[in-house]
């Protein structure tokens, strides 16, 4: 039998075809635009995603046999706002996960509503990419729209929505809507009220490898394939890269270097950060998991090299760096193009590049930039060190993970080996693992992750650079102090 496992991202849909072993068998993606509307902001039209689908699937079945397709499983963009009117028609387009719009609803559920009790009833705080801030920011700028709102779901839900006809979500992706209680798995009656929402309104949920259903009969012929294909619930797309990962069970690491960079730490028991900075949410697993989460990570590379540079030869602008000059640069970055979300929670902070001189090369920048987004991940690992968790090796998986300087830098500046998997593509395969699992393939969602991981190398950590890099990283972790009174005020004068 054969799986298809979707990892809806941010910049594009990834498709994998996956056999009972768990070997990827095809790869297929389609890229689509995102828009920033205002400084800050971040939408895509749900619609490119099922667009991606009726192009992707078919191109990736292409050659094989579309009748032993057993199963499909949809890891997605989390947090994402996908609000339908009554006919099922989508009402705006998505507002995303690293959308910054909601600084004022942040700041009034944190501060007005309170930590303390928004932590009591999902374990979580609010930050602005979560689904909740944006239902309030809706409700205020859009009320003619918020008022035709019959169904939420999140953009991977949007997916399996068109697939079998049914509004389903999983708890790992539903934990990142703050609508959530995480610990009991049910919504937060609390929340909803504060939202001005209804039970009704929002999807059913399951766990992740739960079947939901299978195609209707207009998606199977719309995707050739036959209709008793089984649709699961799927998961955010860490969860998902977690499964993919063999990140399960307890106090397993895997981080992911993708637009978004993550540090997903998997755990058997529900567990609460007490200052919030790492999110506690529902592993796909069926357990739990902690998370932190930068919002520019791989697409801080993508921005110097492509916005700026103009220079598509990523590899060729990493093998200008000499290896002596890891652990020495004189130039900083702060990686927050999008403002940042863990550990400092503040939408106004920006991208920084300090300490340049006239001997500064183009090459020390885009070493800084790499340097940056490695420090920026060390900061949620502190986090998570801080509250006694073993952080000693991790699993890396996502685009950046591709490049073996930037792999080498962040091995160094967190000081632990990190151990790649045959498939980069973690959400993906994790899909179609969750998929094997509703399948009744046989196993747990953790066994399968586990049986199916192989580690092709490790970067180890070189404990002389690693010294180097915890001496820079002291004086990056004094930038953003520095920068923040600037950031606020500067974000005062831009008008949105
Ligand atoms: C996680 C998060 C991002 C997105 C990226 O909280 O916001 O990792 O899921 O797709």
């Amino acid at each position: 039998m054969l799986y298809i496992g979707i990892d809806l991202g941010t910049s594009a849909c990834k498709f994998l075809l996956v056999d009972e072993a768990g070997q990827v068998q095809n790869t297929v993606t389609k890229e689509y635009p995102l828009s920033f509307p205002h400084p800050g902001w971040s939408e895509q039209d749900p619609t490119l995603w099922w667009q991606a689908c009726l192009d992707g699937v078919p191109e990736l079945l292409s050659g094989f046999d579309a009748g032993q397709v057993a199963g499909i499983g949809v890891g997605g963009q989390m947090h994402g706002l996908v609000a339908l009117d009554a006919a099922d028609r989508v009402l705006r387009p998505a507002i995303l996960w690293n959308d910054g719009r909601t600084a004022a609803e942040v700041e009034y559920l944190n501060d007005t509503i309170g930590r303390d009790k928004l932590s009591a009833w999902t374990g979580n705080i609010a930050f602005a990419g979560f689904t909740a801030p944006k239902l309030l920011w809706m409700r205020k700028n859009e009320p003619q729209l918020f008022a035709q709102i019959a169904k939420i779901m999140l953009p991977k839900d949007y997916l399996v929505y068109r697939m079998t006809g049914v509004h389903a979500t999983d708890y790992s992706d539903a934990s990142g809507m703050l609508l959530l209680d995480v610990a009991h798995k049910r919504w937060s009656i609390e929340m909803l009220a504060l939202c001005g929402l209804r039970e009704d309104q929002m999807p059913a949920l399951f766990e992740s490898y739960a079947p939901v259903g299978t195609l209707s009969t207009a998606a199977a012929a719309a995707l050739s394939l036959p209709g008793n294909v089984v649709v699961c619930a799927g998961a955010g797309d860490n969860a998902a890269a977690a499964i993919g990962t063999g990140t399960v069970g307890e106090g397993r690491c895997n981080i992911s270097l993708g637009t978004s960079g993550t540090v997903f730490i998997s755990s058997e028991q529900f567990r609460v950060d007490p200052n919030n900075a790492l999110h506690a949410f529902a592993h796909a697993d069926g357990g739990f998991h902690l998370m932190g989460c930068m919002l520019s990570a791989a697409s801080c590379n993508k921005w110097w090299m492509e916005d700026i540079l103009h220079d598509g030869d990523y590899a060729a602008a990493q093998e200008a760096i000499a290896p002596e000059k890891l652990g020495c640069n004189h130039v900083f970055y702060l990686p927050y193009l999008m403002g940042e979300r863990s550990p400092i929670n503040d939408t106004n902070a920006r991208a920084v590049f300090l300490g340049m001189t006239m001997d500064t090369t183009r090459a020390d920048m885009t070493q800084a930039m790499l340097e940056g987004v490695a420090f920026a991940l060390r900061d949620s690992v502190e986090v998570a060190r801080s509250l006694g968790l073993d952080i000693s090796r991790s699993t890396l998986c996502g685009g950046g993970s591709r490049s073996p300087l930037w792999r080498t830098i962040l091995a160094n500046v967190l000081g632990i080996p990190l151990d790649l998997p045959a498939t980069e593509q973690g959400p993906g395969y994790g899909a179609a693992l969750l998929a094997m699992v509703a399948c009744g393939r046989g196993g747990s969602a953790a066994q399968i992750a586990r049986d199916m991981l192989h580690i092709r190398e490790t970067v180890q950590s070189d404990p002389a650079l690693t010294a180097l890099y915890d001496a820079r990283y002291a004086e990056y972790k004094q930038i953003y102090p520095a920068c923040r009174p600037l950031f606020a005020s500067l974000a005062g004068h831009v008008h949105v």
